[in-house]
């Protein structure tokens, strides 16, 4: 990707970001939801959700409503959570578990777990009714880190390019994040918050470490690096190391719980952040992973999931992860709480023409040339 380039009204240490209306215009939202979730691979579901054949999860992407199910078989299919009928939604549960097939509440067409229309009232006297050109619409599964991630593009884009290929970009090579076996990992807590914030405005924040000795104070004395300002993800491959004294990434830097077997020398008491456009933040840490999953409801508000894994054992022995869940819990809250205090401002006149990114933050001009460039696409 080129540079951007440079705005001549501004002195050389700046960029600008986006306008605010980028943040706040309801068309804008629009398009972004058309051209950047319905078009790349979202992470929708983490696959321990769906424990056996029936289970299901109905998830928002972009302007559809997806229902995703563990099928018979034990594999994972994803389907538009549309009856072919007449439309009627067919599951309006988050999630939920079915014996064998989805049963539209309106006029009884029945669905099995691989989408086939496999009864409706009357269809011995419809013979011509194709059971799979009338099943539900599929739309394409991949499972990476024990998340299932969907996209509704008719051609997804490369998932080893757009997803996995980020975290080679950000680690530096591909057998980094492997290391962490997440796939095999356990949710020991899981969060959701209501920001009411745009989408980019917390990729922004979570891209820059500017803002980390103003108001993360916990996690600057995790990682004293921090306080300089510059985010783990301004440089490829590096992982800021916990300070001499920290035993942990803990809330108080005391010992965690057990580290990841896989986790090697060099990345111990190291912290790394990968951020996956559009929609997730993977954090790694030698005794646990946290994953984000972003989902846009409005221009102004989303909706953001995350996950503290950690070994299965440790789950299972009933160890206490309160002083590892809460670092990172107070970082989401002093950052969101920023992000919220932003998004007012992104309609006012004195934001028309955006804000600057002072160095430690350019990189995240990257960011905002590739939200133009899909939008454009
Ligand atoms: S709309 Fe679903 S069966 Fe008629
Ligand atoms: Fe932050």
């Amino acid at each position: 990707m080129t540079a951007a380039p440079h705005d001549i009204s501004l002195p050389a240490s700046l960029l600008r970001t986006l306008p605010g209306t980028a943040y706040a215009d309801p068309d804008v939202f629009a398009l972004e939801q058309e051209r950047i979730f319905e078009r790349m691979w979202i992470c929708a579901v983490r696959g321990a959700d769906l424990p056996g054949p029936g289970s299901f999860r109905t998830v928002q992407i972009g302007r559809e409503s997806v229902l995703v199910v563990r099928t018979r078989e034990g594999g994972i299919r994803a389907f538009l959570n549309a009856c072919r009928h007449r439309g009627a939604q067919l599951c309006a549960e988050d999630s939920g578990e079915v014996k064998r097939t989805f049963r539209c509440p309106y006029h009884a067409w029945t669905y099995a777990l691989d989408g086939s229309l496999v009864a409706a009232p009357n269809l011995a006297k419809m013979p011509d009714i194709d059971r799979v050109e009338y099943g539900l619409l599929k739309v394409h599964v991949r499972e990476w880190l024990g998340y299932v991630w969907i996209c509704l593009a008719d051609e997804p884009p490369p998932f080893e390019r757009d997803v996995i290929g980020a975290a080679v970009e950000r680690l530096g090579n591909a057998e980094a994040i492997e290391h962490y076996d997440t796939g095999q990992l356990t949710v020991g807590r899981r969060i959701t918050y209501d920001v009411k914030a745009n989408w980019k405005l917390v990729i922004e924040n979570f891209m820059e470490c500017y803002h980390c000795s103003t108001i993360h104070p916990e996690l600057v004395s995790v990682l004293p690096e921090f306080a300089k300002g510059y985010a783990a993800q301004y440089y490829v491959g590096h992982g800021a190391e916990f300070g001499g004294a920290v035993e942990g990434f803990t809330v108080d830097g005391r010992p965690g719980v057990s580290r990841i077997p896989g986790v090697t020398e060099d990345q111990d008491r190291r912290y790394y952040a990968i951020t996956v456009k559009p929609q997730v933040f993977i954090n790694l840490v030698p005794d646990h992973v946290i994953v984000h999953r972003m989902f846009p409801v409005t221009a102004d508000r989303t909706l953001v999931e995350c996950d503290w894994l950690f070994l299965p054992e440790v789950v299972a022995s009933g160890t206490d992860l309160d002083a590892s869940v809460e670092l990172f819990h107070r970082v989401n809250v002093q950052d969101f709480a920023a992000c919220e205090r932003c998004q007012p401002t992104m309609t006012s006149r004195s934001y028309a023409k955006g804000g600057v990114l002072v160095p430690s933050e350019h990189h995240i001009a990257a960011f905002h040339q590739w939200h133009r460039a899909m939008l454009e696409s």
